[in-house]
Parts: C-alpha cells; sequence; structure tokens
C-alpha cells in the first residue's frame, strides 16, 4: 500500500493527531537497535579479530627478521602467520554465503539460478520485453503464449476461490480515469514516491532504492564491517518503510551515496507522482489519469452494489483489471512494472461488527507471520495460529484475520512454497494514516521478500472521501427493530467568532475542531468552561491558536434514532498478478541431470491448476497408426475442455519429455500401442499403462483436482519406461 506513505511529515492534510504520530516514529527510529543474525555476528566478530591476530603476527614477524632471529624462528612465525590468514579466508567464505544467501559449493547461487529461470521463460516465451525489435521500453512486457495460459489459470483460479466462494459482486470499470475520482481519493496530491536526481546529468533514481541497495551492497560485499555496522545498516533496511523524506535524505547524505551510473551528487529527495496522466476528449479540458489501482471503480460504485445486494452488509465487490504506475526505475523483471494486472477485492463491513461469518473456516491456519513488535525487536517471522494472531489483537478484526488466511490458502493451492511465504504487518507509519491494520503477503524469491498481495482495513476512508467530493452519501443503514435513545456529541463551531478571530485560517480551525474525539471534545469543554480559553494545536497550520469559549459549542444531546445511518469499513485484498506469476516461476523451477548425466534438464513443477498446457500427446515413434490414436485422444482431451498438444516430431521421446517438462507440462501421453498407452507425471517420470479410452478422462481427472496421481498410480498398471530419460 503505497498511498500517503512516503508523505507523512509534510502532509497538510492529516486532521491534527498526525504530529504525534510523526514524533513517537522518530523516537522509535533513534532508539530501537535491530540484532543480526546470530551466526552471522559471530562469524563478522571472528573476522574482526582474525584481522587484528594477523597484525600482530605480521608484527612479530617484522620484529623477528628486524632483530635478525634465527632461520627456524622466523619460519616458524611465518607458518604461524600464514594458518591464521587460512583461517581468515575460510571464516571470509562463510560470511559471503552467509550475507548473500547463496549455498555451497554444486549448489547454484541466487543469480545463477534466477538467471537459469529467467533465460528459460524468456527463451520459451513465457514473457517477452514489449516492444523488442524497437529495443523495448523498460517496465513494459508481453506474456507469450504459456505465460498467457499460466495468467488465465491463475485469474480463473483466484475467481474460483473467491469471487465464487464468498459471491462476491464483479465488476470491470474502466482503465481512464477522470481526475475527480483521483482528487478525491488522495491520489492526485499524494500517489508519489520519493525521487532523486543526478544533479549532473539529470537522471532519476527512486531514493528508497539506492539507500536500500547501498546497505545490502555494503552488507553482502564490503566483509571488513565492524559487526555494529552492520547492526546499523540492517536496521535501516528494517526501517526504509517507515522513513520521512528527511530521514531518507539524511541518511543519503551520512552514507555519502551517489548515482549509481556517473558517481555524481544527488539532489535531495522530492515526491514524483507516479500517475499517467491524458485528457479525455479533444478539447483538453478534462484530465484524467490511468487509473493506478482498481479500487476507485468500485467504491464510486458503491450505492449501485449496496442496493444490488438488497441493501445488506457485509459483502465484497471484486475486480480484475489493468494498472497503471509510473516507476521511477522498473526493475527486477516483472515484479516492478509500469503496467500490470491487479486484482482486487472490496468487502465492505459494519465498522461495528468486523466478525466473519466464515471465520471458523480458517482459525486453524498456522503459517509465518511477522508482526511489528517482532520487526522492530529485531525478530524474525514466526509460526503462528492465525486464530491466536486474531484472539490476541495481533491482527486487528476476523475479517482481515480471514482474508490473510483465504490468501494464505490460494497463495500455496498455486503453488507458492509456504516456507517462503510469510505475512508482514506494516510498521506503524508505512501504513496510510487512515488504515486501521495491513498486513503484505511477502513471498521470498531471489530479489529477497516481495510484497505481492496487501490486505489492509482502510476502515471508512474511501467511501467518506467520495461522500464529500460527489455529494452522494455512500452509506449503510441498520434499521432497529424498535427506535433507540442514544446521546451525540455535538461540536458545532461559530464561524462567525472564528473568522473574527482567524480570518483566512477559519476553515482549518473549524476542520480541526469538527475532527476531535469524544474525549479532546470533552477536555475542551471542560477546559473553556473553568478557563474560559485553550490552547489548540491546528496540524494543518502547523501551530497552537487560542480558542475562547464563544468560538465552539460542545454538547451531549438526547436523540430518539430509528436507524443508524453509517459508512462502511473496506477491507481490502489486492493482488499484484503479475508478481505472484513471477514467484510461481521460481518456485516450481527446478533443474535435474538428463539420464546420460551430460546436461541439466530444466523443469517447471507448476500444479496442474497453474499448467500452461496440462497435457501432451506422444506418437512413441512416427507411424500412421499411432498417429490416428493420438488424434483420437486429443478429440477426447478437447471435449473435456483440456489444454494439450500433440508432437508428432521424430524427435527421441526423451527429448520431447525434456520439452514438455520445461513448459511444466504435468502428464504426457505416449501412444505406443493402438490398444493402450502410457500416463507420465513430470516430477516423479513414474508412468502407468491405460487403455486409449481411459487416457483422456484419467488425465481431465488428475488436472482438475478430482484424483491426485497418487491415486491413479495406485490404481492402474506401472510402466517402466523405455525411454532414454
Ligand atoms: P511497492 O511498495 O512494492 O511499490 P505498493 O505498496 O505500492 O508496492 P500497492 O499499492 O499495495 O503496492 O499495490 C497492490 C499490489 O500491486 C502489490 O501488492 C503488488 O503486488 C502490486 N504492484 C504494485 N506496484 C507494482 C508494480 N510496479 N509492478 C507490479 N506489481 C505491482
Ligand atoms: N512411454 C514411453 C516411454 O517413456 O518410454
Amino acid at each position: 500500500m503505497r498511498i500517503f506513505s512516503a508523505f507523512i511529515s509534510s502532509s497538510a492534510s492529516f486532521g491534527h493527531r498526525s504530529l504525534s504520530r510523526l514524533s513517537l516514529r522518530l523516537l522509535s527510529f533513534s532508539r530501537i537497535a535491530i540484532p543480526m543474525d546470530a551466526a552471522e555476528e559471530s562469524l563478522r566478530r571472528a573476522l574482526a579479530e582474525k584481522q587484528s591476530a594477523i597484525e600482530t603476527q605480521g608484527n612479530a614477524v617484522r620484529s623477528l627478521k628486524a632483530a635478525k632471529a634465527a632461520k627456524p624462528e622466523i619460519d616458524a612465525a611465518i607458518d604461524v602467520l600464514n594458518g591464521i590468514k587460512l583461517e581468515k579466508s575460510s571464516i571470509e567464505k562463510q560470511l559471503e554465503a552467509a550475507v548473500s544467501g547463496n549455498a555451497g559449493d554444486g549448489v547454484l547461487s541466487r543469480e545463477a539460478f534466477r538467471q537459469a529461470v529467467v533465460n528459460t521463460l524468456e527463451r520459451r516465451l513465457f514473457y517477452i520485453p514489449s516492444f523488442k525489435i524497437y529495443r523495448g521500453v523498460a517496465g513494459l512486457y508481453d506474456y507469450g503464449p504459456p505465460g498467457c495460459a499460466v495468467k488465465a489459470n491463475v485469474l480463473a483460479f483466484w475467481r474460483q476461490h473467491f469471487v465464487l466462494e464468498e459471491n462476491m459482486l464483479e465488476v470491470d470499470c474502466p482503465c481512464v480515469t477522470p481526475e475527480v475520482v483521483l482528487k478525491a481519493s488522495g491520489h492526485v496530491d499524494k500517489f508519489t514516491d520519493l525521487m532523486v536526481k543526478d544533479e549532473k546529468t539529470g537522471t532519476c533514481y527512486r531514493a528508497d532504492h539506492l539507500l536500500k541497495d547501498f546497505c545490502n551492497e555494503k552488507l553482502e560485499k564490503d566483509l571488513s564491517i565492524s559487526a555494529e555496522k552492520a547492526a546499523e545498516l540492517k536496521h535501516v533496511l528494517a526501517v526504509l518503510d517507515d522513513l520521512s523524506v528527511e530521514e531518507l535524505g539524511g541518511k543519503i547524505k551520512e552514507y555519502g551515496i551517489t548515482a549509481p551510473d556517473s558517481k555524481n551528487p544527488l539532489s535531495d529527495p522530492y515526491p514524483f507522482n507516479l500517475m499517467f496522466q491524458t485528457s479525455i476528449g479533444p478539447s483538453g479540458l478534462s484530465p484524467g489519469y490511468m487509473r493506478p489501482e482498481t479500487a476507485q471503480g468500485i467504491f464510486v460504485n458503491f450505492k449501485d452494489l449496496y442496493y444490488y445486494n438488497g441493501n445488506k452488509l457485509p459483502f465484497a465487490a471484486a475486480q480484475i483489471g489493468q494498472a497503471f504506475r509510473n516507476e521511477i526505475s522498473p526493475r527486477q523483471g516483472l515484479l516492478r512494472v509500469r503496467e500490470f494486472t491487479l486484482a482486487e477485492i472490496e468487502h465492505f463491513v459494519d465498522p461495528e461488527d468486523k466478525s466473519h461469518p466464515k471465520y471458523s473456516d480458517v482459525v486453524n491456519l498456522e503459517f509465518l507471520m511477522f508482526p511489528r513488535e517482532e520487526q522492530m525487536n529485531g525478530q524474525s517471522a514466526k509460526r503462528i495460529p492465525l486464530g491466536e494472531a486474531v484472539s490476541r489483537g495481533i491482527v486487528n478484526n476476523q475479517t482481515l484475520g480471514y482474508f490473510i488466511g483465504r490468501v494464505y490458502l490460494f497463495l500455496t493451492c498455486l503453488g507458492i512454497d509456504k516456507e517462503r511465504l510469510r505475512f508482514r504487518q506494516h510498521l506503524a507509519n508505512e501504513m496510510a494514516h487512515y488504515a486501521a491494520d495491513c498486513w503484505d503477503a511477502e513471498i521470498e524469491c531471489s530479489y529477497g521478500w516481495i510484497e505481492c498481495v496487501g490486505i489492509a482495513d482502510r476502515s471508512a476512508y474511501d467511501l467518506r472521501a467520495h461522500s464529500e467530493k460527489s455529494g452522494v452519501p455512500l452509506v449503510a443503514q441498520e434499521k432497529f427493530s424498535q427506535p433507540k435513545e442514544v446521546e451525540k456529541l455535538v461540536i458545532a463551531p461559530v464561524k462567525k467568532e472564528l473568522g473574527l478571530a482567524f480570518k483566512g485560517n477559519q476553515k482549518n480551525v473549524v476542520e480541526a475542531l469538527e475532527a476531535m474525539n469524544e474525549k479532546e471534545a470533552l477536555d475542551m469543554k471542560a477546559a473553556l468552561e473553568s478557563k474560559g480559553e485553550v490552547e489548540f494545536y491546528v496540524c494543518t497550520l502547523g501551530k497552537n491558536v487560542s480558542i475562547k469559549k464563544n468560538m465552539v459549542a460542545i454538547s451531549k444531546e438526547k436523540k430518539k434514532e430509528h436507524q443508524r445511518v453509517f459508512t462502511p469499513s473496506v477491507i481490502e485484498p489486492s493482488f499484484g498478478i503479475g508478481r505472484i506469476i513471477y514467484c510461481l516461476f521460481e518456485h516450481s523451477f527446478y533443474t535435474r541431470p538428463s539420464k546420460a548425466g551430460d546436461e541439466q534438464l530444466n523443469v517447471f513443477g507448476f500444479p496442474p491448476v497453474v499448467a500452461p498446457i496440462k497435457c501432451t500427446v506422444f506418437p512413441l515413434v512416427q507411424n500412421q497408426q499411432y498417429e490416428e490414436v493420438a488424434k483420437v485422444i486429443s478429440k477426447s482431451l478437447t471435449a473435456a475442455g483440456i489444454s494439450h498438444k500433440i508432437d508428432i516430431t521424430g524427435t527421441s521421446i526423451g527429448k520431447r519429455y525434456a520439452r514438455t517438462d520445461e513448459l511444466g507440462v504435468p502428464f504426457a501421453i505416449t501412444v505406443d500401442s493402438t490398444s493402450s498407452v502410457t500416463i507420465r507425471e513430470r516430477d516423479s517420470k513414474d508412468q502407468i499403462r491405460v487403455s486409449v479410452e481411459e487416457a483422456a478422462s484419467i488425465v481431465n481427472a488428475v488436472s482438475d483436482g478430482q484424483m491426485t496421481w497418487e491415486d491413479v498410480w495406485s490404481n492402474f498398471p506401472h510402466h517402466s519406461s523405455a525411454s532414454t530419460e
């Protein structure tokens, strides 16, 4: 959730409580320290000890030589020195492995692994840099045929897992959005990232990325830094999303960070709005933007959707569509692009009752969670039962908990490794100021932990903002069976007096008075009654003003009400489909040796639900009769709606299996007789023999999850492969 996060300290529209949040953050930033991983810390300390031992021993050797000591004595001292140097180099290697996360000998390093995955993806056209023949455009990618199929499968499963399961109301709104909508939502003013410019060439960089890269590179490549310095850099990384403009600029200066390409000095950070601006119609008078998220289309339709739902809460609306963000420096392939597919859910709920009817379905799930506290104390993510996280108040409410659980199930069913999936809670100031709580589903890949789904309780912010701007009330009603007597706080600023006293600042003072909560209002009332005057901080003015008794009337009034009218809260899971797909590619990819042992073969171990093609059909040898059988099976697969491919090339069967393994096809039917065929499962390479008539229905059953391969394996005769794989 980016909106507003980068800009906390300088925003003027937060109401008068934001300042206390800011000062809290500054305090916490200077007080806490992030301890390092214990193993890494002890390696850094051991390295420093060895370095100083080398210096001491080097001095000893030099003194012996200067004193013209006996040769055996000098040689012995040199042997000791060499021994320490060897120990130092072994510690360096261990430290290198510890900080880079790279495995030891024989296992691919992160970069080599990523290169192998990306090469395979690009070679097999999972994706293609857009406009490649014109040298491409950074941050824009096309999906090729298998990539399109994977994406369609992920979206189909998303619709099944969320839209169908919860009876969500799906909508499809335009990408081009008039300015007024995004002005109301706050995007026009604050959808920004902080940017720095090369002072000589004008090249732009995202400020937090430069700081992040600096810290990571120092930690990974500069083994001579002290344990204390390493802890400091890790702390900066942990609170990076929490830094204000000033703190970020301060760190860039303190560390002497320069422009990566030219090494020129950098400007101070400043906000850059990420929306692509356009104009609607030929006159140029109607400004618009390409939407940066799909959510706003749902909010502006709230009134109609609520009516469609029988004026009942809770309900959820969903939308899948393209989102556009003019990223300052797109990088990391599909992970940070300028146009991407978002799948978003807006679940509308009564703010006074955030329970969820299906909460019991997820309450017993247990997975890696990374609460705010643990992040601030330098601990790592830990396995917490979801029910416990909700009941202890770590997760703000049941509905938020319910969606966290459902997102976990969605991602793991797709094939995301549950050991490399964690739910990280936003730090207090990373969160948009209106949000009640926010968790990111982060997936670990070769680029580190990547936010793939944001799950936020956005409170009533969006509906309120659009109600105010459009004048159309976006509210829900709860009708009481009996009228209720309620006591209401009424804050009535006396505009005439305030105007006389504050002139042009009158509006700011009125807004700040109206924004007081009950306690603040009652405290003010008491103070005005006893002293007649009170000092009052107006955040948007950045100063205290003096409020007198005649400037505001504060009272509690009793009223009879037949219904409660309120603005619903919204809980929003927001899925970056491209990021999920890329992580899925990495989590599914592995290599295995060919039978001859002379090469490594690539495999995408996609679960059938994701696999771009579910099945290949091969005649074992080029032969008219086998090809006929293959065509019959293909017809049955088509009738059952199973995506498949026939390969009648004369290539060896082993090579054909390898080719489909690389596309992640889970099953292969090989026609080696006119009456029966074999079905091979990709990961185990196990084969069963079945009749020609049965083949398509078995593949259908294992592809759509009615049966597992284990079921099939225990029910059909096994076939031992004659192929050379
Ligand atoms: P980040 O901090 O990584 O830029 P964000 O916090 O701005 O992300 P949100 O505004 O919460 O992201 O957007 C919802 C989801 O959209 C994210 O969880 C992510 O999966 C996806 N997303 C956001 N920006 C991009 C991008 N530039 N390219 C691809 N996916 C993106
Ligand atoms: N089913 C044919 C083979 O793999 O040899």
